[in-house]
């Protein structure tokens, strides 16, 4: 497959072909992202959930997304790697959200990054687009500001929402992003704001009208034991098979089934003789 472009993302809306994307948070996910042959990956901010235990997204830093981020490049080459920028590193102003994406792309090779909310963030948006980094918007629930934004519920569910969602949906495309997040968004709402923006939505728990979707892979498959969403479908169940697993193991290392002879390592018979002489 060719390396995914910019261009040929946009190419994709235009032909109203679905864009399949995906989160990432280390090497052998970013290789099975790959594998799977999906357009888009996304290190989320969700990291701080998944595979850091935290019980939101707001405290996960900077330098562990990055390693995540740089973890997730080493194991992907087609599709087009976008990395969350963390709560608290990009709001403050547009110098810091123009230093901390620069930042990202240096240290991680991502092609874009991800900010979340419409208001300020526009701003950023537009900062870091100026300074040649391609931007993702993100709108609806926006998990790292979920406390002010009444939880984590389905956002625009009043036509004055509704109003605001799309206005920020448009600011955040003419502010030069090149796609945008619609997350928990009821589809009726999403349905409404899709004819007016011309770049890809990417879609989780709006619907079906956006130009793609994007679940967390830890979700998607059945491994994240927490709470899930009512968007997520899970399309396998591998914690229960990684528990069955683990325990096998356990339980053959203390009935001594495991190691057998085919798992040592032999000896030249001379040296073997030396050794009982
Ligand atoms: O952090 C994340 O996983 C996300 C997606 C759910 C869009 O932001
Ligand atoms: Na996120």
């Amino acid at each position: 497959r060719p390396r995914m472009t910019f261009g040929a993302l946009a190419a994709m809306k235009e032909r109203g072909e679905p864009i399949a994307m995906v989160t990432a948070y280390d090497y052998p996910s970013a290789q099975i992202a790959e594998a799977a042959g999906v357009d888009m990956v996304l290190v989320g901010d969700s990291a701080a959930m998944t595979v850091l235990g935290h019980e939101s997204t707001v405290p996960v830093t900077v330098d562990e997304m990055l390693m995540l981020t740089a973890a997730v490049r080493r194991g992907l080459s087609t599709p087009l790697l976008v990395a969350d920028l963390p709560f608290g590193s990009y709001e403050q102003s547009d110098e810091q959200a123009v230093k901390t994406a620069q930042r990202f792309v240096k240290r991680t090779g991502c092609d874009a990054v991800k900010i979340e909310r419409g208001g300020s963030s526009v701003d950023r948006a537009r900062a870091i687009v100026a300074a040649g980094i391609p931007v993702m918007g993100h709108v609806g629930l926006t998990p790292q500001t979920a406390a002010s934004i009444g939880g984590y519920r389905a956002q625009g569910r009043t036509a004055e929402e509704a109003v605001a969602l799309c206005e920020s949906a448009i600011a955040l495309q003419d502010a030069g992003c090149f796609a945008i997040v619609f997350e928990a968004i009821p589809t009726p709402v999403t349905e409404a704001i899709m004819p007016q923006l011309s770049i890809p939505v990417i879609g989780i728990g709006a619907g079906p009208s956006t130009d793609g979707q994007v679940l967390v892979f830890h979700d998607l498959l059945g491994i994240y034991d927490g709470h899930t969403a009512r968007f997520v479908k899970r399309y396998a169940e591998l914690r229960g098979e990684m528990i069955g697993a683990v325990s096998a193991y356990a339980e053959e290392v203390r009935t001594g089934a495991y190691p057998q002879p085919e798992h040592g390592y032999g000896m030249p018979a001379d040296e073997s003789a030396r050794l009982r002489a």
